[in-house]
C-alpha cells in the first residue's frame, strides 16, 4: 500500500529569480493538490483491485469446488479441442491426477470411432453456435466408457465462439438397466405367448376328443361294409366261374339259389349306400374342421354368425362327457363382419366355460340367442349354472384369472376372447342373466348378406 504522506516541495535555487515567489505560491499549491488527487485515486484503485482480487479468488475456489464435485463429466475445450478446464469426475474417469489433462487435446481421451464424430460435432458447434448431443466412448483405463454428451458453444463477451463445453453422463449403467429390462420384457412376452399357445392347445385337445369320437362311427361303418362287399365278391366270382366254364342253365339256377345271390344283390346295394353314407359323414366332418381351422387370413369377411356358432357349439358339445342341453334361440341367420375363425374361438370359449360351470348342475342347459340390433349383430350365451359371484365379476376378463384347478383353466379364455371382440370393433361383456346362471354377450358389427 502507498503511504498516505503529503509531499512537501523542497525549495531549490534553480527556480529562484525575479517573480518566482509569486509562481511558487500558486503553482506549488496546484501541483500539490494534483498530486494529492492522483495519490488518493491510486489508493482507491488499489483498494478496488484488492477487493476484486479477493472476489476472483473466491469465485475461482467456488468454481474449483463445483468442478471437483459434479458427478457428470464436464470438459471445456478451446477451438483447437485442447482441454482448458475439466471436472474432477473427468480426471477420475480417465485415471489421471486432478488437472493433469489440461493442455491436452480431447482427441486423446476417446476411442477411434468417437474421435472423428466428436471432432465433427465440435467443429459444427463452434461454427454454428448451436448446441448438439451425441454418444461417445471415453478410452479409460477401465475400458471404454460410453457417455451421452451435450456440446454447447462457449462464447466470449462479444459473442464469438471461443470453444465448447462438453457435458457428459455415463450411459453404461443406464444401458445395462435398459437391456436387463428389455430381456425381462422379452422373457415375459415369450411366457405369455407360451400360455396363449397352451390355452389354444387345450381347446384343440378338447376339440380333437370330439373329432375322434365323431369320426370313429362313420369309419367303422365304411369298414364293416367293405368287409361285407368282399364276402359278396367271392360269391359272385364263384357264380361267374360257373358261367365261364359252360355250366348248364339248370345248374346255374341251382347255384344262384345256393349262393343266395338274389338276397346278396339287395345287401350289396345296402352296403354300397352305407359305405357312401359313412364317407359323406367323414366328408362333412372334415368340412366342419376346415372351417374351424380357417384361422382367418387377416381379412374381414361377411359371414353367418349363426352357422359359425352352431359349428363351434357342436364341436364343444361332442367333446364333453356329460350331456348338456344346448338350445338355439332368436334369429336363424345373422350376417356379421369379421373373421369367422376367430369368432368361433370366442364361442368355443364361452360354451366351454358354460359347460365347466354346469358340472354340478341338475338338468344343465345352455341357451344361445342371436339377435340383430341396429348396426350390431348380438350373440348371447347363457347357462343355468351357479353364475359369476359379484366379488369376482370385475376380474374374470383379466388375463390369468381363473377359479379352476391347475391343469383345467388357464384364465386366458375370456381375456383372449375380449381382445378378439375388440379387434373386430365389437365387445364381449358379462351381462345380467336375469333368471340366475351366467350370461355372456358378444357384440359384432353387422355385415351385408351376400
Ligand atoms: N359361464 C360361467 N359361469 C360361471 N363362471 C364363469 C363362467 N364363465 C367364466 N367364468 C369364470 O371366469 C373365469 C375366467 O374364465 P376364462 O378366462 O375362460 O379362464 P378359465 O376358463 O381358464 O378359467 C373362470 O375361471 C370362471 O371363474
Ligand atoms: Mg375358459
Amino acid at each position: 500500500m502507498i503511504e498516505d504522506k503529503p509531499i512537501i516541495p523542497q525549495s531549490s535555487d534553480a527556480g529562484e529569480g525575479p517573480g518566482s515567489a509569486e509562481f511558487s505560491d500558486t503553482a506549488w499549491m496546484d501541483v500539490i493538490s494534483a498530486v494529492d488527487k492522483t495519490y488518493s485515486e491510486l489508493v482507491a484503485y488499489q483498494e478496488r483491485l484488492e477487493h476484486q482480487n479477493a472476489e476472483l479468488d473466491a469465485l475461482r475456489r467456488f468454481m474449483a469446488s463445483v468442478l471437483a464435485s459434479v458427478s457428470d463429466v464436464l470438459v471445456v475445450v478451446g477451438r483447437d479441442r485442447v482441454i482448458e478446464q475439466a471436472s474432477g469426475s473427468f480426471d477420475k474417469l480417465m485415471g489421471q491426477a486432478p488437472q493433469a489433462m489440461l493442455g491436452h487435446s480431447i482427441d486423446g481421451a476417446t476411442d477411434d470411432a468417437s474421435r472423428a464424430a466428436l471432432k465433427t460435432a465440435l467443429d459444427q458447434v463452434i461454427a454454428t453456435r448451436e448446441p448438439t448431443r451425441l454418444e461417445i466412448n471415453l478410452d479409460t483405463p477401465g475400458g471404454l466408457a460410453p457417455l451421452d454428451v451435450h456440446l454447447a458453444p462457449r462464447l466470449d463477451e462479444r459473442g464469438k465462439s471461443k470453444g465448447a463445453v462438453i457435458a457428459g453422463r455415463a450411459v453404461g449403467e443406464l444401458r445395462k438397466a435398459y437391456s436387463e429390462l428389455e430381456d425381462s420384457h422379452l422373457a415375459l412376452k415369450e411366457a405369455q405367448a407360451h400360455l396363449v399357445r397352451n390355452e389354444k392347445l387345450a381347446s384343440l385337445g378338447r376339440l380333437l376328443a370330439g373329432v375322434a369320437h365323431e369320426l370313429n362311427n362313420p369309419i367303422s361303418f365304411v369298414y364293416a361294409n367293405t368287409h361285407a362287399l368282399e364276402k359278396y365278391l367271392t360269391r359272385f366270382e364263384t357264380y361267374f366261374d360257373a358261367v365261364q366254364s359252360g355250366a348248364s342253365r339248370g345248374a346255374l339256377v341251382e347255384l344262384r339259389k345256393e349262393l343266395k345271390l338274389d338276397r346278396e344283390l339287395v345287401n350289396l346295394r345296402q352296403a354300397i349306400s352305407g359305405a357312401r353314407d359313412g364317407a359323406e359323414r367323414v366328408r362333412d366332418i372334415v368340412e366342419d374342421l376346415r372351417r374351424l381351422s380357417a384361422e382367418g387370413s387377416g381379412e374381414d369377411t361377411d359371414f353367418d354368425l349363426v352357422t359359425t356358432t352352431r359349428i363351434a357349439a357342436d364341436w364343444i358339445e361332442r367333446g364333453t362327457k356329460t350331456p348338456v342341453q344346448i338350445t338355439f334361440d332368436g334369429a336363424t341367420r345373422l350376417i356379421a363382419r369379421g373373421q369367422p375363425g376367430h369368432v368361433q374361438q370366442i364361442v368355443m370359449n364361452l360354451v366351454q366355460n358354460a359347460i365347466d360351470a354346469l358340472a354340478d348342475t341338475d338338468a344343465p342347459a345352455i341357451t344361445i340367442t342371436h339377435e340383430e340390433r341396429g348396426t350390431q349383430a348380438l350373440l348371447r350365451v347363457c347357462d343355468n349354472g351357479p353364475g359369476v359371484p359379484p366379488e369376482i365379476a370385475g376380474a374374470i376378463f383379466d388375463p390369468f384369472f381363473t377359479t379352476k384347478p391347475v391343469g383345467k383353466g388357464t384364465g386366458l379364455g375370456l381375456s383372449i376372447s375380449h381382445k378378439i371382440a375388440q379387434e373386430h370393433g365389437g365387445q364381449l361383456a358379462y351381462c345380467a342373466p336375469g333368471g340366475g346362471g351366467a350370461c355372456f354377450c358378444l357384440e359384432l358389427p353387422k355385415g351385408e348378406a351376400p
